[in-house]
């Protein structure tokens, strides 16, 4: 279990300044009850996070199961769904306690619970929890959307952000360019129409035999290897903003069985490397369609060095600012679920009690 209390205000290393003309994240409720208790348990990271006011992180705990799943290559729904039931409430205690907060805490404006898209078993028991501790402390309970969530992860580490952005969100089960004009104001501009960023990082990983969560394990695999060593397909890439993955993976596939001999570490780093190739020209050409005041990351795979160098370089050349969140606030995590629902509830009001799991929940657009 990791728990960071971190001060909002640090920028993100490797980030440009905001461009004058901000605006500010409207729409947040008024009054002298500012807290939110977050809590996420969409899939395989139990984490629970105090923010205050929508930008200040108290506390954020996240208590990974990697170790869980691990030996089946991927996350299990049933063992995920008991091991937060597990998990959930000594994560909760300890997101309090580090922020300083009683048993019955002060100045708690709601708690807020990722309710979709997810593992359906895992969301359950973290809405079930948002739901009893809301009704303990007789305060609000908010539904947040996860997608959504990614979202607000740039927007509490770099405030005063310039709109329109362009987001790409890149996780295990998404690979989105979205436009976002302002917060709860989404045009969605390509997605992947097969198989999501983190999804083939994992699948060939797992080929590779490099293990779960495969991400990581082909980040660091490359950092041995020659990017220049095979020339695995840009599906897609002279046109339009949408994604296909699943190409690269059966061509991973292919050159593997013609060449048993092949180093590990020169196929990841090649497969990422093709990878970053395709997000990084489709960002980039996301951002002067909407002429964009500047391009954030979010998802699991923004985690990922070979695409954060490359779109801090692309937005250094092109003169846009590039908003990298912390890993931490890349991967799963409480806290950009609090900030979500601080939002959501200032706009929104309250979630009905009613409110269950939607494992096929998608971004709300606009227009
Ligand atoms: O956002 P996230 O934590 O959970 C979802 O909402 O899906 O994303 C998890 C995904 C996994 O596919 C994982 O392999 C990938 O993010 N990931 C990475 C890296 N760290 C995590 N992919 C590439 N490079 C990384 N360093
Ligand atoms: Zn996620």
């Amino acid at each position: 279990m990791s728990a960071a209390p971190r001060p909002s205000e640090a920028s993100p290393p490797g980030t440009a300044e905001a461009p004058s003309g901000t605006a500010e994240v409207a729409g947040a409720p008024s009054g002298s009850r500012t807290t939110v208790l977050g809590i996420e348990t969409s899939c395989d990271e139990t984490a629970a996070a105090v923010v205050d006011g929508g930008r200040l992180i108290r506390s954020s705990v996240v208590s990974s199961q990697v170790d869980l799943h691990a030996r089946y290559g991927g996350v299990v729904p049933e063992i995920a769904g008991r091991a937060h039931v597990e998990l959930v409430t000594p994560v909760v205690a300890e997101a309090l306690a580090v922020a300083g907060l009683a048993d019955v805490p002060q100045g708690m404006a709601a708690v807020a619970a990722t309710c979709g898209p997810g593992l359906v078993g895992s969301l359950l028991v973290g809405i079930s929890e948002a739901k009893a501790l809301a009704m303990a402390w007789d305060v609000p309970f908010v539904g947040v959307n996860h997608l959504e969530a990614h979202l607000f992860a740039s927007l509490l580490e770099a405030p005063g952000l310039g709109w329109p952005l362009v987001v790409l969100l890149v996780s295990g089960g998404h690979t989105l360019l979205v436009e976002m004009a302002a917060p709860g104001h989404y045009r969605l501009i390509g997605q992947t129409l097969d198989d999501a960023a983190g999804e083939a990082f994992d699948k060939v990983a797992r080929y590779l035999g490099l293990g779960y969560p495969g991400g990581p394990a082909i980040d660091a695999a490359a950092g041995h290897g020659d990017p220049e060593a095979f020339d695995f397909p840009r599906a897609l890439a002279g046109e339009g903003f949408d994604f296909s993955f699943s190409g690269l993976k059966t061509s991973v596939v292919r050159t593997v069985e013609r060449r048993p001999d092949a180093e590990t570490a020169d196929v990841a780093a090649s497969f990422q490397q093709a990878v970053v190739d395709v997000l990084v020209t489709k960002a980039r050409r996301a951002v002067a369609a909407v002429g964009a005041a500047g391009l954030c990351l979010a998802g699991g795979v923004a985690a990922n060095s070979l695409l954060r160098r490359r779109i801090a370089e692309v937005c250094a050349e092109d003169g846009v600012p590039a908003y990298l969140p912390s890993r931490e606030m890349c991967t799963d995590n409480a806290a950009m679920v609090a900030a979500a629902g601080w939002w959501r509830l200032g706009h929104d009001g309250p979630s009905p009690m009613s409110l269950g799991a939607d494992p096929n929940l998608f971004l709300p657009l606009s227009g």
